[in-house]
């Protein structure tokens, strides 16, 4: 037996280094000098682990603006759900112009290096509660949101199409969970017909008086930085989330990393982080906390490689566990 000992060994490393050349070639937008990795192993072993698992232990919780939607097109700012209710058909040129002060005021904040998120935890309460009454004064339409997302040239990253069609074929459920405007939010994914049955989205609702007129904003306020509280009061129940031990998550914000703290018992997390803006001041803080970093791609070509890996036929999986079975 003793001799067998290495015989059996060098086949069972022969056949893992094979396995992993196999997801280099499968995966190759990993290759893309876009993409950057503290630990490419690590990544590349949740990956193999995750598709092992298969599309039914999978769920996919992502940001919404600047994640999927796009950062920038042709060189202009693509809007954000509250960006895409700057219109004069919604609110008053004056208010226009105070959200405007506001954005340049608290964005730069929002995403600075160098203050702790602490630090602008306040801030971003301040920033949502002044934009949110700003709104609430306005007496914002209901019924002229529809006109509104159609107007403002938002645009979802490219590939979104395969994401979201790929995550309703294999019953995958998609969380999106959002510091925007949930009204708004629903329907860009529904003008661009993505708005599947798989969707489930947390976000900033409106509440509408009587008249269809914007009166308040209900729930708990979600900004950018306690992503946590709603992971743990709204996601924690979904049900259909529930026995889905592998996660895939995406954000363009640190403060998008606690959105899965409301998943018990999870396996896996793969965690995709977009570098959109002050990319050089923040790679390091986005590669020492996400596993994978996009640096200004404004595609979703690599979350749909990885599932498309992870939901493809497990064939060449079982042959590769097969002869590791026999070897063994
Ligand atoms: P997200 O959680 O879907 O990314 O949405 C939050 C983003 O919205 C955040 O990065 C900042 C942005 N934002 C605006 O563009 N305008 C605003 O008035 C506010 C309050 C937030
Ligand atoms: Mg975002």
């Amino acid at each position: 037996m003793i001799y067998h000992i290495p015989w059996i060994h060098t086949p069972v490393r022969t056949v893992l280094a094979i396995w992993n050349q196999l997801t280099k070639t499968e995966i190759p937008e990993l290759a893309k000098c876009s993409v950057l990795m503290r630990e490419r192993g690590r990544v590349e072993e949740t990956i193999h682990s995750m598709q092992r698992a298969g599309a039914g232990s999978l769920q996919v919780i992502s940001d919404f603006d600047m994640t999927l939607t796009r950062f920038a097109h042709n060189g202009r700012r693509v809007p954000t759900t509250h960006n895409i209710l700057i219109n004069r058909l919604l609110i008053s040129e004056d208010c226009t112009q105070k959200l405007k002060v506001l954005l340049n005021t608290y964005y730069p904040i929002e995403i600075d290096p160098s203050r702790s998120v602490e630090e602008k935890l306040p801030l971003m309460v301040e920033w949502w509660t002044k934009v949110h009454e700003l709104l609430i004064q306005q007496r914002i339409r209901k019924d002229l949101l529809a006109q509104a997302v159609n107007e403002s040239g938002t645009m979802l990253r490219d590939g979104y199409k395969s994401f979201f069609d790929r995550l309703a074929e294999q019953q995958i459920p998609l969380l999106i969970f959002s510091a925007g405007v949930g009204d708004v939010l629903e329907e860009v994914i529904r003008q661009n017909q993505v708005f599947h049955p798989n969707v489930n989205i947390i976000s900033n609702y409106m509440d509408f008086d009587p008249t269809g007129a914007l009166q308040a904003f209900k729930g708990l306020l979600i900004h950018t930085f306690n992503k946590r509280e709603g992971a743990l009061s709204h996601a924690a129940g979904l049900k259909n989330l529930q026995g889905r031990p592998n996660v895939l998550l995406l954000g363009d914000s640190l403060g998008d990393l606690t959105m899965a703290d409301g998943v018990s018992e999870h396996q896996n997390i793969l965690t995709i982080g977009f570098l959109n803006d002050q990319v050089e001041e923040r790679k390091e803080s986005y590669i020492n906390s996400f596993d994978i970093v996009l640096v200004k791609d404004e595609t979703l070509d690599v979350p749909n490689a990885i599932l498309s890996y992870i939901t493809s036929s497990r064939d060449k999986k079982n042959i590769i566990m097969q002869y590791e079975d026999e070897l063994l």
